[in-house]
């Protein structure tokens, strides 16, 4: 049943949005859809130039970061916040103190202004997500944000379309790990290759996501 509303009707999803009348999502959806279907916000490869040259390989690879130490609320909340320069300047008051590469960063911390970080991956507002759920079920952030330790600048490696979040949906197996592991790097890489699925304790919930379209559209 659900096939049928994926991926071909992205085309013709206006009688679709008249269908569901004069809701916030059906207006939404007449008004976005074209705004979204010919904007690169979707669209894999995704990798604007930011402010600063922050390389997630130097400090979450090659320095092993935990992706929390920086994106603290991502277990808690639905939204994974970007860090406050304050996080930056815990090391760079001290390292690379003059470089210049981190002029913006030192410019934030004096003038007391956040840095303008560019958002690399974007849902339309009638999509709903929220990191925590899938966090604490245990599927880990390179499920969908791919080898983010490997990249130098940022790149959305997955369409964020509602075809590729309903395929996982219907069957997240492959997807899940221990929810410690949830930062790990690798384990999905290591478990595609060998086709063993990734460790996860016995007794840890089976967690059944939804199909329906008011689960994502509320
Ligand atoms: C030292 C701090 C730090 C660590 C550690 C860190 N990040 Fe980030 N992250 C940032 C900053 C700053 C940005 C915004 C600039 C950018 O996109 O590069 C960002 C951006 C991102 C984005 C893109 C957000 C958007 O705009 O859509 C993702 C995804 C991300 N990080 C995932 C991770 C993952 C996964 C890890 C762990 C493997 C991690 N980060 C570790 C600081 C950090
Ligand atoms: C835990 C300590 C730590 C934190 C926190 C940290 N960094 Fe770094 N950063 C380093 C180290 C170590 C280097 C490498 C210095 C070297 O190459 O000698 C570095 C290098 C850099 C460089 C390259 C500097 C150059 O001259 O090549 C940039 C840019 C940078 N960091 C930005 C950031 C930003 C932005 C944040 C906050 C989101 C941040 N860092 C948070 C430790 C940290
Ligand atoms: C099930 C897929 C999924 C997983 C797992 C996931 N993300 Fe995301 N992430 C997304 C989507 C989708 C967005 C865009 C959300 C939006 O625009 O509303 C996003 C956005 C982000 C952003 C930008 C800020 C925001 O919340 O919009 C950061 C930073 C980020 N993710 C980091 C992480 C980190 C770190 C992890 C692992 C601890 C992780 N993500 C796990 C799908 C995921
Ligand atoms: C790699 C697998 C995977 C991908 C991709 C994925 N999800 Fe999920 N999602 C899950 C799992 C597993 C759960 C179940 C959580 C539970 O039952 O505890 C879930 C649960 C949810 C929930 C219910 C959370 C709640 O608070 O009730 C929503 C909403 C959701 N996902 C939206 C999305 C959207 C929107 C996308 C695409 C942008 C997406 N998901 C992509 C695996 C995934
Ligand atoms: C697992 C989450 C999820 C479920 C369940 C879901 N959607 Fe979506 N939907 C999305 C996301 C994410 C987008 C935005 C990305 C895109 O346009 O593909 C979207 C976009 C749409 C659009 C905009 C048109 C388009 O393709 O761009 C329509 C219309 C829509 N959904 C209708 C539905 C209907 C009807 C159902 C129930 C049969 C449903 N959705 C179930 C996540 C979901």
């Amino acid at each position: 049943m659900s096939r049928f509303f994926f991926p071909k009707w992205a085309n013709k999803a206006l009688p679709i949005g008249v269908l569901f009348g004069l809701g916030p999502f059906g207006t939404a959806v007449a008004g976005g859809l074209w705004y979204y279907g010919t904007d690169k916000h979707l669209s894999v490869g995704y990798a604007p130039k930011q402010p600063v040259p922050f390389s997630h390989k130097l400090h979450a690879g090659d320095m092993g970061m935990d992706c929390r130490y920086c994106h603290s609320t991502v277990e808690k909340a639905a939204f994974a916040a970007v860090p406050p320069t304050q996080t930056c300047m815990n090391c760079h008051t001290a390292i690379r103190a003059t470089s210049e590469k981190l002029e913006a960063v030192r410019k934030s911390w004096v003038d007391d202004k956040p840095i303008e970080w560019v958002k690399v991956h974007n849902l339309p507002d009638y999509a709903y997500f929220d990191h925590s759920a899938h966090l604490n079920a245990g599927v880990g952030c390179e499920s969908c944000h791919g080898r983010i330790d490997q990249m130098a600048v940022v790149q959305q490696k997955q369409p964020l379309s509602m075809g590729w979040c309903l395929e996982c949906h219907r069957d997240p197996s492959q997807h899940l790990r221990d929810p410690k592991d949830v930062t790990k790097m690798g384990l999905l890489e290591e478990s595609q290759k060998t086709g063993k699925p990734m460790s996860r304790p016995a007794d840890a919930p089976k967690p059944i996501p939804p199909q329906h379209c008011s689960g994502c559209h509320r």
